[in-house]
């Protein structure tokens, strides 16, 4: 490890995948976060079968991904060969058992609903070839709960990517109280095989990522909430007074106000503590349908392919307040 960096050498990449037995990876769900680890797994050389109920979705997800290597053709990291045979590594189905046939792993990247995620655990836990791993992108959800719905508690664990995927570094690694250290130990060296850079926590309510950064952009929206200051303000005084790429407001909308709200939600109960409460400003945003960029609106006004920030005329008021 370079621990300047703390990112894996290209030694230690290649050495870890030495050791890897997996080579078809099933990702289960086409929406941005499905679309980006079916693009870091094709690009490392993996078969990719990407599986969604909508062939539309995926077919906009291919589009996306395309897109994405295109910026990377732009800029020297993939040629248009690695481009071409990377997109020729993922293959569209709707139907679980034919995604799952011969995969040695599945990451689940399905919408943030326990009931759904559970419902689809079990689905693949049917048809998956006994020997498969079963991981999941959730963000917050209890590993030990979806596992607990399987027959193979010690094949699951969270994967847990960071948005964009193909940008960023990390993968959270959760393990449930009843994965085993062979799973860990693969899931680990598969993560150091995409250029990224492992990190091992246990399953407690947000895990660290969240535990930490959702509570930090609920105060960013109960700051707002009291009218201490404005949206403006309160984003760049975390980015030019803390370094934060994005300030905690423009990084909900990014993350989408309906996930950050099911978060604060899961720390709520997970924890019993009021800490954790998400703000009534959040919610009441998240009830009237302003998600930030997915929606077109949050704190700030989202126009597709624009990169200005335009501040929400109902935040336009410095001293605005509920
Ligand atoms: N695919 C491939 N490349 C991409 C990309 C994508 N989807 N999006 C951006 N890039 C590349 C760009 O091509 C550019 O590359 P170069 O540096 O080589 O030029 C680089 O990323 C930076 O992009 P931009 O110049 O377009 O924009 P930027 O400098 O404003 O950076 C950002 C954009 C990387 C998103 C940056 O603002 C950032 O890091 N923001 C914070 C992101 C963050 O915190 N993510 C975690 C969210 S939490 C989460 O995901 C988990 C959860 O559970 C909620």
């Amino acid at each position: 490890m370079n621990t300047e960096t703390l990112e894996p050498t290209l030694t230690e990449v290649n050495m870890n995948s030495h050791s890897l037995h997996i080579k078809n990876i099933a990702v289960i769900g086409a929406g941005t976060m499905g679309n980006g680890i079916c693009h870091v797994f094709s690009q490392n050389g993996y078969n990719v079968n990407m599986m969604d109920v909508s062939q539309d979705a995926m077919n906009r997800a291919i589009a996306t991904i395309a897109k994405n290597m295109d910026r990377q053709v732009s800029k020297g990291t993939l040629n248009e060969d690695e481009k071409l045979s990377s997109l020729a590594r993922i293959k569209t189905f709707t139907d679980m058992a034919a995604a799952l046939k011969d995969a040695d792993l599945v990451v689940e990247a399905a919408t943030e609903n326990i009931d759904l995620k559970i419902k689809i655990f079990k689905e693949i836990d049917a048809v998956a070839p006994e020997k498969c791993i079963l991981a999941t992108n959730t963000s917050s959800i209890s590993i030990t709960r979806i596992a607990s719905n399987t027959k193979r508690m010690d094949k699951v664990i969270g994967m847990h990517f960071m948005n964009p995927v193909p940008v960023m570094k990390l993968v959270e690694i959760i393990n449930g109280y009843g994965t085993d250290r062979a799973t860990t130990n693969t899931i680990i060296d598969l993560t150091l095989s995409i250029g990224k850079v492992p990190c091992v926590v246990n399953d407690y309510p947000g895990f660290i990522s969240n535990r930490i950064l959702m509570p930090m952009i609920n105060e960013a929206i109960l700051s707002l909430q009291e009218g201490v200051a404005g949206v403006e303000e309160i984003d760049t005084i975390m980015k030019l007074g803390m370094a934060h790429p994005m300030g905690p407001l423009q990084l909900a909308d990014f993350i989408g106000l309906d996930t950050c709200y099911s978060i604060m939600n899961v720390l709520h109960m997970g924890f019993g503590n009021q800490k954790y409460a998400p703000a009534t400003l959040l919610a009441n945003m998240v009830q009237a349908g302003f998600l930030g960029v997915k929606s077109g609106e949050g704190f700030y006004v989202h126009t597709p392919g624009s990169k200005e920030l335009i501040v929400s005329e109902r935040f336009a008021d410095k001293k605005w307040k509920m």
